[in-house]
């Protein structure tokens, strides 16, 4: 009852009670990362510009798609083969992100709105939808397989770290993976994303240096990677 009064009384004068501590922000700082890892490195300006800097074809995979507006940009601007998509399709219309009433206005489920969007590439069998936790559905695919990666669905340290391990072995040697939210914190959702942690410990550990930092209005930005390659 205090608590509640105590929260409408800050919410009316403009204050937000954030839950995160700050201690937990602070163990998803990054390791720094050596100069090598950056001599080929470019800045631009969104995710969406740096796609036509990135090999065309292939097999490509977005793991993390929602309602498939970056998928339709991957699938006009990369032109694969063959489109692995994946994601655990359980947004409902109860439980839409960003102000989105998509699903509720449509009335399909998840997976219904994603096919329907896409069933002209799905019929002809571009692309091919894995529905289920990421890490579980990355270990079905062959080793060393794919040419790009775009890895954009659970964003705290332990989810993407479980990603990457299954994303570092499917990825060809001298495939592309671009992450996104490559920020410390969500200020909108107010929650720590582990995205750099573990994404700069990836580095260090595999050798791969950053191609690409793609900038972003709100500082969501993303950065592209590749391995370096031996010797260098
Ligand atoms: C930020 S949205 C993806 C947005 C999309 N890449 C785009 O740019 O339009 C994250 C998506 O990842 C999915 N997701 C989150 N964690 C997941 C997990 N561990 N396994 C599978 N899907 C997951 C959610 O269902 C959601 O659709």
């Amino acid at each position: 009852m205090i608590k509640r009064a105590v929260k409408q009384l800050l919410s009316k004068m403009g204050y937000t009670i954030i839950k995160t501590k700050l201690e937990e922000v602070e163990k998803m700082i990054p390791p720094p990362l050596p100069a090598n890892l950056f001599e080929n490195s470019r800045v631009c300006n969104s995710r969406e510009d740096v796609l036509q800097w990135l090999p065309k074809g292939g097999v490509i995979a977005e793991v993390g798609v929602a309602y498939g507006n970056f998928s339709a940009l991957l699938l006009e601007q990369l032109q694969p083969e063959k489109f692995i998509v994946i994601d655990s399709f359980a947004i409902t219309g109860d439980t839409e992100p960003w102000k989105q009433t998509v699903l509720k206005d449509s009335k399909m489920t998840h997976l219904e709105y994603y096919q329907n969007k896409f069933h002209q590439e799905i019929d002809k069998g571009q692309v091919v939808i894995y529905p289920g936790l990421s890490w579980e559905m990355l270990a079905k695919l062959p080793d060393k397989s794919i040419d790009y990666l775009y890895l954009d669905a659970g964003h705290s340290y332990e989810e993407v770290v479980k990603d990457i391990e299954q994303v570092s072995q499917k990825i060809k040697d001298n495939g592309i993976i671009q992450f996104n939210d490559y920020t410390l914190f969500d200020c909108f959702a107010f929650i720590p994303y582990g995205v750099p942690k573990a994404v700069h410990e990836f580095m260090l550990k595999e050798n791969y240096e950053l191609l690409f930092l793609c900038l972003h209005r709100q500082f969501f930005c993303d950065v592209v990677l590749r391995r370096k390659e031996i010797g260098c």
